[in-house]
């Protein structure tokens, strides 16, 4: 039997609602919030005074579009953490509040997991290909660089991590230092399709098993850029697009280089990514590469999928409620949430 199910996602800077029925997707509403643009970054009072703001009319849009009333949905699902406090009590609240007028049960999600689970969603006029378990899924957003090791639905495991900046992080800092706008990764994505990848050389990490280490990186970038600008102030300007294609370069292959020892020494050949960062063109091209080459199964997100979304977050709910974990009203949100 077909079951609906509406998903929120407020825990960043982007305020969405979806409508799914059981895993085919009939609306994604995403209210981006450009308040932060200015700042260089998200600042979270403004970020939960926009969610406080959007919400209603998104999850009207989400349900207009579903061609859904509230009263057909089967259970709320709702972003727990991690993310802002302020940012994810709107979505909590506004779940509760639906959940109890119209006597709707509610399913908490970890957005980690929803990031994940995206690549289980279908669209009405399209199968989209879904990764068999367990698979690998290289998790890269703004807050979090994970290879998760997913055994099914709700059972993961997070085999590596990063130890101190996360992916998205670096790209967005090294970004801010050559003065782009912000959120960095998308514009260093662009400038670098212009450059020479090999025109500069930046430090990589040396960590243990299957973590991440990109603050050595940063520096080793900061200090590149301060030391030429220096004795030719215009260097930044005339030499954007190679240093955005060095950069851009590095990370990918510090991200590549734990993938495939990590496919190695587990043996599994089903790799997806996930997250903000899963939109990068190296990083798809690279990994599209690395499987022919090794014989994976790749699977990257569609590009609706990989910032941040409600219908992913349906979608974990989905599979929650399926196994009849419902939340309780007394559920607050979690700023830290492991997988
Ligand atoms: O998953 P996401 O939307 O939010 C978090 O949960 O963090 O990820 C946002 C991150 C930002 O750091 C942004 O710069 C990065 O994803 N990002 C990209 C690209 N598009 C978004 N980084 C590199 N290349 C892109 N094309
Ligand atoms: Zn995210």
């Amino acid at each position: 039997m077909d079951i609906t199910i509406l998903g929120i996602e407020s825990s960043c800077d982007d305020t969405s609602a979806a409508v799914l029925r059981s895993n085919v997707l009939l609306s994604n509403v995403i209210a981006s919030q450009a308040v932060h643009v200015k700042y260089g970054g998200v600042i979270p009072e403004l970020a939960s005074r926009a969610h406080q703001q959007n919400i209603v009319p998104v999850v009207d849009t989400a349900l207009r579009e579903a061609g859904v009333t509230a009263d057909e949905l089967d259970a709320i699902a709702f972003t727990r953490g991690p993310g802002l406090v302020g940012s994810l009590l709107v979505g909590v609240s506004f779940a509760k509040g639906l959940s109890i007028a119209r006597n709707i049960p509610m399913v908490e999600v970890n957005h980690l997991q929803g990031h994940i689970l995206s690549h289980f969603i279908d669209l009405p006029d399209r199968q989209l290909p879904h990764p068999s378990f367990p698979f690998l899924c290289l998790l890269v957003s703004g807050g979090h660089t994970q290879i998760v090791r997913v055994d099914s639905p709700t059972r993961m495991r997070i085999i590596g991590t990063t130890i101190d900046d996360a992916a998205g992080e670096a790209f967005d800092k090294c970004a801010k230092v050559m003065g782009l706008p912000y959120p960095g990764g998308p514009v260093i994505d662009r400038l670098a399709r212009e450059g020479d990848p090999k025109a500069f050389r930046f430090a990589r990490p040396h960590v243990e098993g299957y973590d991440y280490s990109f603050s050595g990186l940063k520096t080793s970038f900061l200090y590149t850029l301060r030391d030429a600008v220096a004795s030719d102030p215009g260097f930044v300007e005339r030499r954007k697009a190679d240093l955005c294609a060095s950069l851009q370069t590095t990370i990918v292959e510090i991200l590549l280089d734990k993938l495939v020892r990590a496919s190695k020494e587990t043996g599994i050949r089903d790799i997806a990514i996930a997250g903000g960062v899963s939109a990068n063109s190296g990083l798809r091209d690279g990994i599209a590469e690395t499987g022919r080459r090794r014989g994976w199964r790749t699977f990257l997100p569609e590009f609706k999928f990989t910032t941040d979304n409600a219908a992913m977050i349906a979608m974990a709910g989905y599979y929650r409620y399926k196994l009849g974990e419902v939340a309780s009203l007394d559920v607050s949100p979690a700023a830290r949430l492991e997988n």
